[in-house]
């Protein structure tokens, strides 16, 4: 496999000490909750959030991968509506010209080689600015939905280590290729065109148990995590560990990433009472209840009662760190997480529109004038 890395149209690998991106647009975003102002993913508010995000220099655009909603049965909810994220990651390359786009794919959703094939697309489109984000599956009921029963928790990953080694080999080797493994088949296999980044394009993996952690320090070049407490010192030690696991066990540098759900006002009770009128007056009930049902039978090492406190976190964006506050506040919460090592942080509003503006017009020059990012122009490259 070659070891040259040449992504030069990737932000990923640019200056800004702290990237930002936005996440879950290809949805409602992640908050639960049924305020009318709820993100809805048609198309022009897809093109118009992606290019705002993409003009004002954010490094990522991150679709999620989710097959339906939370509540059986339920096939109107607005959290079962969900774009495809590859075809939407290829209509968003389009549209943009500088953040990375992130495709995110369950492995037993899709056979390896058309997921090469459709990655090696999307890289071709958006000129080697793709993000494949794998997950190994965890909701019960959109795997069903594919015949592909929920595997034991480690043979997941041992099902989603060698469907992504098929991946990379197609999407580097020049000859035709034959795999014979516990899970693929096969014969004579290739895909071309090959993808514009090599080797390929970064890897991303959101796994948070140890198995998790390992195969995404092993095979990701991003680390994509829930950071577990709320004080700057755990922050470093659980990115530290990550980052400690990847070069001592494979000698790989990876990037940490986690994501915020924010709330962005002038004072703070404003912030708080917006929060309190999304997430509890405004509760998702039974999108959430749904999830920590799901939850509480798969997710591992979580007792129910955690899953329980955890139902505001839910509702206000499906977990993450939550920056509720000031612009100023906010700058100074994403300066703590950078100081601790954090990589890149992608947001989700309510309201992504008006969240992007408030963003940009307020905390993207605090960061600026802080060092964390530098000022972007849209028609310059950031990096050569
Ligand atoms: C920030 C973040 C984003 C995630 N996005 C998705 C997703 O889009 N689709 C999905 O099925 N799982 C998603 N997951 C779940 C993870 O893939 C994984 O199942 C979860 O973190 C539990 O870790 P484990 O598999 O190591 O137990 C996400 C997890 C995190 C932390």
């Amino acid at each position: 496999m070659p070891e040259t890395e040449d992504r030069p149209n990737n932000p990923l690998f640019g200056p800004n000490r702290l990237k930002i991106g936005i996440f879950g647009t290809n949805g409602k975003g992640s908050a639960q909750t049924l305020v009318p102002e709820i993100f809805k993913p048609t198309w022009k508010n897809v093109i118009d959030t992606a290019r705002i995000a993409d003009e004002a220099g954010y490094e990522a655009i991150v679709a999620y991968a989710r097959w339906k909603g939370y509540i059986q049965g339920r096939v109107d909810h607005p959290a079962g509506i969900i774009l495809d994220p590859f075809t939407y990651a290829a209509g968003v390359a389009q549209a943009t010209s500088h953040a990375a786009i992130f495709a995110t794919s369950h492995a037993p959703t899709i056979h390896p080689i058309a997921a090469a094939k459709q990655c090696a697309t999307i890289d071709i489109i958006s000129n080697g600015r793709l993000v494949l984000n794998v997950v190994a599956g965890w909701n019960k009921p959109e795997l069903e939905m594919f015949g592909a029963p929920l595997k034991e928790h480690s043979e997941r990953y041992e099902h989603l280590a060698e469907w992504l080694g098929i991946i990379k080999r197609l999407w580097t080797e020049s000859e035709e290729l034959d795999h014979e493994g516990n899970f693929f088949k096969i014969i004579r296999g290739m895909s071309m065109p090959k993808p514009i980044q090599r080797p390929y394009p970064p890897i991303m993996s959101a796994g948070g148990s140890q198995t998790g952690r390992r195969f995404a320090c092993e095979n990701a070049d991003i680390c994509f995590l829930l950071l577990h407490s709320e004080d700057p010192a755990e922050w470093r030690k659980q990115i530290d560990a990550y980052k400690r696991f990847g070069r001592e066990e494979f000698g790989r540098e990876v990037q940490v990433w986690t994501y915020a759900p924010m709330v962005q006002r002038d004072t703070l009770a404003e912030a708080d009472a917006y929060l309190d009128y999304y997430a509890v007056q405004n509760e998702d009930r039974d999108s959430i209840d749904g999830w920590i049902a799901g939850n509480a039978a798969t997710a591992q090492g979580m007792s129910p009662e955690t899953l329980q406190k955890l139902r505001l976190s839910f509702a206000a964006g499906g977990g993450g760190t939550r920056l509720v506050g000031t612009a100023e506040s906010i700058a100074e919460r994403l300066h703590q997480l950078s100081d601790a090592g954090l990589d890149g942080i992608l947001f989700t509003w309510v309201d992504f529109r008006d969240g992007l503006a408030r963003f940009n017009r307020d905390v993207m020059p605090i960061l600026e004038q802080r060092g964390l990012r530098q000022p972007f122009r849209s028609n310059q490259r950031q990096f050569a």
